[in-house]
């Protein structure tokens, strides 16, 4: 049996899985750690399932499901997100709970007829603002559109001041036998939480200010994500992480990220990173492109201020791993930062010409003025000029 248990408040369980066996979130982010999916079971004078798992994790969840309503039947699935790591069982419930009344907005109802071709037998549509009572807990829908899919909102139970938040406060990082936030080191986990916020819900950051906006209107008392632990001692951080993260507060510190063939650009890359350490900055992260996957860069740039970007030229072109990390760049809209560029070429250039389009079009960039673009190995005047956009970043990015 996968799936762990633990009574959250009276009639309220956490009902999660962990997710070790899969290798690619959506089938391209890395889950070294793992991932958790969480469902909640409310068991008050009528029974609600507040999401599912993703499917391959099914028959641990069903068995837990059953356990926990013992005779009972299922009264409401309610369904926050369609994304399939929550949807997945859906269809399973349905069958086995003939009865159940699915509860959801018009555009989750159209992706359940699109994504798994069936309509429930019994629908309850709820708009922005409606309830639906369970008893002695009320649950109230806020819709948060596009944080993470058009169709996402979460729920707000009055009685208890509990945040049902589907995606918005997760993390990636299976749980590690802690299922509350008083019982884990966050500082162990905070980069799988970053690296989730900025690769899956990164691009959409002005609708997840937006969503944080409402949902900080409210009196939280405990957080209950999909993702990630639940948020009973102190929710207030998590809300306070994700606030930084939809409004890419970065601090001090520089990415470099390079990409080379024979070591010429990654020479010049370690260059670089000297001379910003003699500026006195202290966080530097060197990245080769070809080696470290994306989501990693994608998530340290988020955290840092500064961001250099270096290629080696190929086939006339910027090199082509480079090029996939300008997409995830440009893709997750980034802004707030303080932006070098610098490469090499052999014989005719390219790469420069396309980190500059990238430093023009690419997001909301502080462009340092200085740009070094070198033929086939470095010479004392490229090391100049490297060294003159390290004291161009570095008093950039500075924090007063
Ligand atoms: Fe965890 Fe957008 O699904």
């Amino acid at each position: 049996m996968n799936t762990v248990s633990v009574e959250i408040l009276e009639d309220l369980y956490y009902m999660g899985v962990n997710d070790r066996d899969t290798n690619l979130f959506e089938n391209m982010w890395p889950l070294p750690e793992g991932v958790a999916y969480n469902s909640y079971l409310i068991t008050d004078e009528k029974t609600a399932l507040l999401d599912t798992v993703k499917i391959t994790k099914v028959d641990g969840f069903l068995e837990t499901l059953r356990n926990n309503l013992g005779e009972r039947d299922l009264d409401y699935l309610v369904v926050h997100h369609m994304e399939p790591d929550h949807s997945g069982c859906f269809k399973t419930i349905m069958d086995i709970y003939p009865n159940v009344t699915v509860v959801a907005n018009k555009k989750a109802r159209a992706m359940m007829n699109d994504f798994f071709g069936f309509e429930p037998k019994n629908f309850l549509e709820v708009k922005d603002g409606d309830t639906l009572e369970l008893g002695k807990k009320t649950l109230t829908f806020v819709n948060t559109p596009m944080v993470h899919w058009p169709e996402s909102m979460v729920s707000y139970e009055t009685s208890e001041k509990v945040l049902f938040s589907q995606d918005i406060f997760g993390g990636f990082g299976a749980l590690n036998g802690t299922v509350f936030d008083d019982e884990m080191n966050f500082e162990f986990f905070e980069d799988e939480f970053r690296r989730y916020y900025s690769n899956i819900v990164g691009k959409y950051s002005k609708q997840a200010a937006r969503a944080l906006e409402k949902v900080k209107a409210l009196d939280i008392k405990v957080i209950c994500p999909v993702h990630g632990v639940v948020w009973r001692k102190n929710p207030q951080r998590i809300i306070d992480e994700y606030v930084k993260y939809a409004n890419q507060v970065n601090e001090e510190g520089v990415v470099i990220a390079y990409g080379t063939m024979y070591g010429n650009t990654e020479k010049m890359a370690d260059q670089l990173a000297r001379f910003i350490a003699e500026e006195g900055i202290k966080n530097v992260r060197v990245f080769d492109v070809s080696k470290t996957n994306v989501s990693y860069i994608l998530s340290e740039a988020w955290k840092y201020k500064g961001l250099i970007l270096g290629s080696c030229t190929y086939n006339n072109d910027v090199y082509p791993t480079m090029n996939q990390l300008l997409y995830t760049f440009e893709m997750n809209k980034m802004k707030n930062h303080a932006l070098g560029i610098f490469g090499s070429h052999g014989w005719s250039g390219g790469a420069i010409k396309e980190l500059t389009r990238f430093a023009s079009e690419g997001g909301d960039f502080q462009v340092m003025p200085t740009v070094v673009d070198v033929k086939g190995t470095m010479e004392d005047n490229d090391i100049e000029s490297l060294r003159q956009l390290a004291k161009e970043i570095a008093e950039a990015v500075k924090e007063a």
